[in-house]
């Protein structure tokens, strides 16, 4: 037991273990509860459009093998071991008939390819096997594309592609006919359709012919991507994204963004323009946990920044890119580049913004028309630095501040407040960024659902006055910070979705959230918990996810007070809540989360306008178990559902759930 002192009271606080071991907490009150009050002609913040948004991070395969819908993997023998992922098949003539040759001088981005000698094999007799990230997901009726480039000097040179299933049975596939190139480099494509639905698929290519066949850049799409882009997204994935219809997308990450050391650091220039020339590095989730090693993890970076921007476009969120500050991570080497040499990282971050923003007379405005989008992609925010502290951080992001509040005011910068919500990081950051008057500080914490819930009120008492906060990552963890046994259960969750409504009842201070990481791969994840999961075939949302939706699509325009006794309800009875009004509907939005195991019947009085409507709609959340989850298997062991109710007069009982999040909206005149 101990105690909080919260608005000059003293509130008894207890843990208690759950049957589901599950930490909880309760906070009791002097007073009996009593009737909650809303004020909805009380305004006492906007709420930004971008308060909800969505964190994205090549973590988890969450690029590649993941949204980035190609299907080879290694396709450019880029890999530290050139064969990864790939086996030979039938037996060569001659050592040295299938060669990995590397033309480093002449093109460095890509210098890799393989070299096929063919001594007049038959049809079936010779070939390459590809084993996709975690094999392939494939579907009945589904078209493929097929391409590689290629260059040979012989004339008779077929290349035979075929999907087989786990039995080894063909289930679609496709013919190529290469043409005599000398030394240039051809492209070939050919599209097909799959006759079967496979979780465990892989691709065979069997070379027929006499002769010296290059080959780079082996690839397989399939045809339903996002938009329909050809070599694009992974439209179901990008589906859950926009679902949930997110303020902005932060990219890409993450430590990701700061490398484990700087040559591995993300360089947005390096990702942009044809994919044959985007230079691959390896993924520093590839080594980073010696409990998770995905010795197959790197960045092609077939999708990169100008498909970000895209995506974001695409879903009607605003873009947050996150950019190296001369800092590689500081749990890895720590590496800083010195002072005198930080200007090619200053000028990456002001390259980009013309990048973003610039018309197409200047330099970079109009790679990014070239590159097929003439109007700009609008940027308004943008991170310098993604976990960084010290005194080391301050002063390289003083000289990013100055460089970029120079020439672009209007950009909001993001400063890194480190990588914990408090202790003498925090702390020295926090003073030294509001000292510099940052726009928005980036604050991250992967704690403890008790902590979530103890924290509710964290910004009740922040200055409304200076810089913001963005609450950059942020999760529950059941068990503790990079533990393979945290779990996305619903006492994450209902943790999550009480904190929340303290980051709603001060929008004013906590301008932008976002929940990290955002995707895992069932089969290929370094870290847990995380946001949506997915396998070859299918995707599913953990409870996480849908209190980050409910959140997302019941945002409202202004925040309105919601008091018990006076008081904000943050952990009274256990009851958490917040209130806002959306201006553009007319609609007052109530959120009230039960984080207790019992129901709760609340008379909730509004007040300051006339009248409600009758009808009124209840979106709930809830499970009786804590430690209930979502699976592939059961994926809606935990999802909302929606009811109608009616109301009499401006009072509404509401018979709250055990352990349940319940958003109210109803129409106010
Ligand atoms: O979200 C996973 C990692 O957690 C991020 O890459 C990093 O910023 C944080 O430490």
């Amino acid at each position: 037991m101990f105690f909080i002192r919260e608005n000059c009271r003293v509130y008894f606080a207890f843990l208690l273990f759950t049957g589901a071991g599950i930490l909880q907490y309760h906070t009791g009150l002097a007073q009996q509860p009593g009737i909650i009050t809303v004020k909805a002609n009380e305004i006492k913040a906007t709420i930004q459009p971008t308060m909800w948004g969505v964190f994205f991070e090549d973590i988890n395969m969450g690029a590649d093998g993941g949204i980035y819908a190609e299907l080879i993997k290694n396709r450019s023998f880029e890999f530290s071991k050139p064969m990864m992922g790939w086996r030979v098949l039938g037996k060569p003539v001659t050592e040295g008939d299938f060669l990995v040759l590397n033309r480093q001088a002449i093109n460095t981005n890509n210098p890799r390819f393989l070299r096929v000698t063919l001594h007049n094999n038959a049809k079936g007799t010779l070939g390459l096997n590809n084993e996709g990230f975690r094999k392939m997901g494939i579907k009945e009726k589904m078209g493929y594309d097929f391409s590689l480039m290629y260059r040979t000097s012989s004339s008779n040179i077929r290349l035979h592609v075929e999907l087989i299933n786990e039995a080894g049975r063909n289930i679609g596939g496709t013919s190529v006919s290469t043409s005599p190139s000398g030394d240039a480099w051809n492209k070939i494509s050919s599209s097909f359709t799959a006759t079967a639905t496979e979780p465990g698929a892989k691709l065979n290519i069997w070379f027929e012919g006499d002769g010296v066949v290059d080959i780079d850049m082996v690839s397989l799409f399939p045809q339903d991507t996002w938009k329909k882009r050809p070599g694009g997204m992974r439209a179901d994935m990008i589906q859950m994204l926009a679902d949930m219809k997110p303020g902005f997308i932060r990219f890409p990450g993450g430590c990701i963004v700061e490398g484990f050391d700087l040559s591995q650091r993300y360089q947005w220039k390096k990702t942009i323009g044809p994919i044959e020339e985007r230079q691959l590095i390896i993924n520093r989730w590839n080594f980073e946990f010696a409990h998770r090693p995905t010795p197959d993890y790197f960045q092609t970076f077939g999708l990169g920044f100008f498909e970000y921007f895209q995506l974001a476009e695409d879903v009607g969120a605003e873009p947050l890119p996150i950019l190296n500050a001369g800092m590689a991570c500081q749990f890895n080497s720590a590496e800083v580049v010195p002072l005198g040499q930080l200007d090619p990282y200053v000028q990456d971050a002001l390259d980009l913004i013309e990048f973003a923003n610039g018309d197409s007379t200047t330099r970079w405005g109009k790679v990014r028309a070239s590159l097929g989008h003439p109007a700009p992609f609008n940027l308004k925010l943008m991170g310098i630095g993604n976990e960084n502290w010290g005194p080391q951080y301050i002063e390289r992001l003083k000289v990013f501040t100055k460089a970029i509040k120079d020439r672009y005011p209007n950009i909001k910068l993001i400063n890194s407040s480190g990588t914990d919500p408090n202790g003498a990081r925090f702390d020295y950051l926090n003073g030294e960024l509001r000292n510099m008057k940052a726009d928005i500080i980036d604050e991250h914490y992967y704690r403890r659902p008790e902590w979530f819930l103890q924290n509710a009120s964290r910004y009740d008492n922040y200055d409304r006055k200076g810089s913001q906060v963005f609450a950059g990552e942020y999760a529950a963890q059941s068990d503790k910070t990079v533990s393979i046994n945290n779990r996305n259960n619903w006492g994450t969750a209902i943790a999550e979705a009480a904190f929340m409504t303290g980051m709603e009842r001060n929008a004013d201070v906590v301008c932008m959230a976002s929940y990290a990481p955002l995707f895992a791969h069932v089969d290929g994840w370094q870290w847990t918990p995380d946001m949506i999961w997915v396998d070859n075939l299918n995707t599913y949302g953990t409870p996480n996810y849908y209190v980050q939706k409910m959140f997302s699509l019941n945002k409202g325009t202004n925040v309105v007070p919601m008091l018990n006794n006076n008081h904000p309800l943050s952990g009274q009875d256990s009851l958490y809540a917040s209130a806002a009004i959306d201006r553009n509907t007319n609609e007052l939005i109530m959120k009230i989360v039960n984080a207790s195991g019992k129901s709760q019947s609340r008379d909730i009085q509004v007040e300051g306008i006339k009248s409600l409507n009758p009808n009124a709609t209840l979106t709930i959340l809830k499970s009786d178990k804590l430690d209930e989850v979502n699976s592939i298997a059961h994926p809606a062991n935990v999802k909302p559902t929606e009811q109608n109710i009616k109301l009499k007069g401006k009072k509404i009982t509401l018979a709250l759930a055990p352990y349940s999040f319940t958003i109210v909206r109803v129409k106010m005149s």
